[in-house]
């Protein structure tokens, strides 16, 4: 039996993007012992894919911001059917936690009177996006970093959990690799926050790097907890599609909060063609000056139509392409050079406020965006759905295992807007901190038995077992037969015939990954680490189309061929994803609890 190093924590985070290491800022700052795990090296996380912002009232551009407002446009964004509370919380919170980044050292970009500037984005009524140029995830990692380093945290970089383990119906710990010399730890914790990200790598174009295979989603489901609204998947509008090797890699919101438009082949604005009945106003459209009206709540706010939420302007984009109106290489056209017209230094200004991507497009598209327009289409980059929470406590179904941020679900409902994810994993995080801590303060040491141990660590090394030479193709083609089916069978635009194919799919999929081999030792070997990926890949691929199947109506980011409409059955309800006694995934729906009069006042107001 291969040996196995045993540390101890009160608290364990798994996961060191901005939830996570929110997350463990909180818990340490409490006086516990705090380990942080994370599959990559510290600091390198999908956090730094919201480029654009973070969104939070703090009303520095528009006065007339304020969290209710907020709160009724991330409830409208995620069609009603969102945790209210997270989404009361996370409104009211976030500009506090946006203030005590800036205490900790982010340095934001300012007003002329030197107030942390805000910017437009999608689904948000007044400009609220917090934001340092096109860099602020990279910016609030850095700072978090900076800040957490001094508290005192055990940080384990380059080290992957593959399960759980379990004391009665309580965590107890998490079995783990470090993935250099493939050498094995055994976590003990008395309470663990999940702060794993997303999913983004179960589809072939996505904005997500490699860690992202939905391993925080998995581990939660197989130590019991209920995993919610896995159907909801974000393709977020603006990836590149051209060259065929940067695919799928961001081209933040920001840009059009810049002034970016949209056009197809034609050269048409085509965005104006379709404004849904929610965001429309009674005042005239003003195609003409390149606005239009699409908030009730601020008759004077212009919003673009560009700005419109994510599924909205992907599906639209989509409908282009399909149309034969796409650009050269199946995107659309996103111009910011032509602000040009509208004001003076437009160039200095493009490289000011979106250096990153002027970067980007001239290194991996030899495209200057200052003077070119930049070819895009829609990418894997979210998952709304995911670890069912407690909105007040961030703990799971599961005592004492928490989560933070993309892997726990509930704030977005059934489309996020953008920026909502940075403010998210700061609000969050910190509440899961704070709670798990208090767990483990309240709770003794929960025990781990040798039996459990073992047969994690058996399933760990099964890969390496030389007499496994199959025909079950290597992992890499595993993944990539899940990436093209996924992408295909459950994208964009989802049908009950094509799902059902997927989940057959999968299934094939899961004997197949049952049996793969992956040659070579426990050091520096790729393709062991892809073979354990694949049961998280394939547990969160399965949780989304079975989810998919059962929502039977089109909402937010979930948008059906065969059920075009959003139905009143579904509008106040969640699909609950868990293990069933004979170890099959079940789906259910499940009520979501009435909203206080309160708050419908308030979203009533904002309609
Ligand atoms: O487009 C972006 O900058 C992404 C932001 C987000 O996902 O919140």
């Amino acid at each position: 039996m291969a040996e196995y190093e045993t540390i101890e924590f009160d608290v364990l985070i798994i996961g060191a993007g901005g939830a996570g290491l929110r997350a463990a800022i909180e818990a340490s700052s409490t006086g516990i012992s705090v380990g942080l795990v994370c599959k990559s090296l510290l600091g390198k996380a999908h956090t730094v894919m919201a480029e654009g912002g973070m969104a939070a009232a703090l009303a520095n551009v528009d006065e007339r911001d304020s969290w209710k407002t907020h709160f009724a446009d991330t409830m409208r964004g995620g069609y009603y059917i969102n945790n209210w509370r997270m989404a009361q919380l996370h409104a009211q919170q976030a500009p506090d936690r946006v203030r005590e980044l800036e205490a900790w050292g982010a340095v934001f970009d300012r007003t002329r009177e030197g107030k942390i500037m805000q910017r437009n984005f999608g689904g948000h009524a007044h400009p609220r996006l917090a934001h340092v140029g096109d860099r602020t995830g990279l910016e609030m990692i850095r700072t978090l970093q900076d800040h957490g380093i001094h508290q005192g945290i055990d940080v384990h970089m380059e080290c992957t959990v593959t399960s759980l383990l379990m004391d009665g119906d309580r965590v107890a710990g998490a079995f783990a690799y470090a993935r250099e010399l493939g050498k094995f730890k055994l976590f003990k914790a008395k309470a663990i926050v999940m702060a794993t990200g997303g999913i983004g790598r179960a589809y072939k174009i996505t904005s997500n790097s490699w860690e992202y295979t939905g391993d925080g989603q998995s581990l939660a489901y197989h130590a019991g907890a209920d995993l919610i609204d896995m159907e909801f998947v974000q393709f977020h509008p603006t990836g590149m599609v051209w060259p065929p090797s940067v695919r799928g890699i961001l081209v933040t919101e920001g840009v059009r909060g810049e002034g970016g438009v949209l056009k197809n082949s034609s050269g048409e604005r085509f965005m104006f063609g379709d404004i849904p009945d929610n965001y429309k106003s009674s005042t005239a459209d003003n195609p003409e000056e390149g606005w239009r009206y699409v908030t009730k709540t601020d008759r004077n706010a212009r919003r673009p139509p560009e700005l419109l939420t994510r599924d909205h302007v992907a599906r639209c984009i989509l409908k282009e392409v399909k149309a034969g109106r796409g650009s050269p290489h199946g995107g659309a056209f996103l111009d910011i050079s032509w602000i040009k017209e509208k004001i003076p230094n437009a160039e200095a200004h493009i490289k000011k406020k979106l250096p990153s991507m002027y970067h980007q497009f001239k290194e991996l598209a030899g495209i200057d965006i200052t003077t070119e327009p930049m070819e895009v289409g829609p990418t894997t980059h979210y998952v709304m759905g995911g670890i069912r929470v407690d909105g007040e406590t961030q703990m799971s179904t599961v005592p004492g295992l928490f989560a933070a941020g993309e892997c726990a679900a509930g704030l977005h409902g059934a489309n996020r807007l953008g920026g909502n994810s940075l403010s998210d994993l700061i609000v969050f995080g910190k509440l899961a901190g704070e709670h798990a801590a208090r767990f483990a303060q309240e709770n003794g040491k929960p025990a781990i038995s040798d039996a459990d141990v073992n047969s994690a660590l058996l399933e760990a090394l099964a890969p390496l077992d030389s007499s496994r030479a199959t025909n079950a193709g290597g992992a890499y083609q595993i993944q990539y037969d899940l990436q093209e089916m996924m992408q295909s069978n459950v994208g964009i635009i989802r049908q009950e015939d094509e799902m059902l194919e997927a989940v057959q799919g999968i299934e094939a999929l899961k004997q197949r990954a049952a049996n793969v081999a992956a040659p070579g030792n426990r050091q520096y070997n790729p393709g062991w680490h892809t073979a354990l990926d694949l049961k998280s890949l394939l547990l969160a691929a399965e949780a989304v189309a079975r989810s998919a199947i059962v929502r039977k109506e089109s909402r937010g980011a979930h948008t059906r061929d065969d059920y075009k409409n959003k139905e009143e059955k579904f509008d106040s309800v969640n699909t609950i994803v868990r293990m069933g006694k004979d170890g099959q995934m079940q789906v259910t729906l499940e009520s979501i609890p009435k909203i206080p009069a309160e708050l419908k006042q308030i979203i009533d107001d904002h309609k």
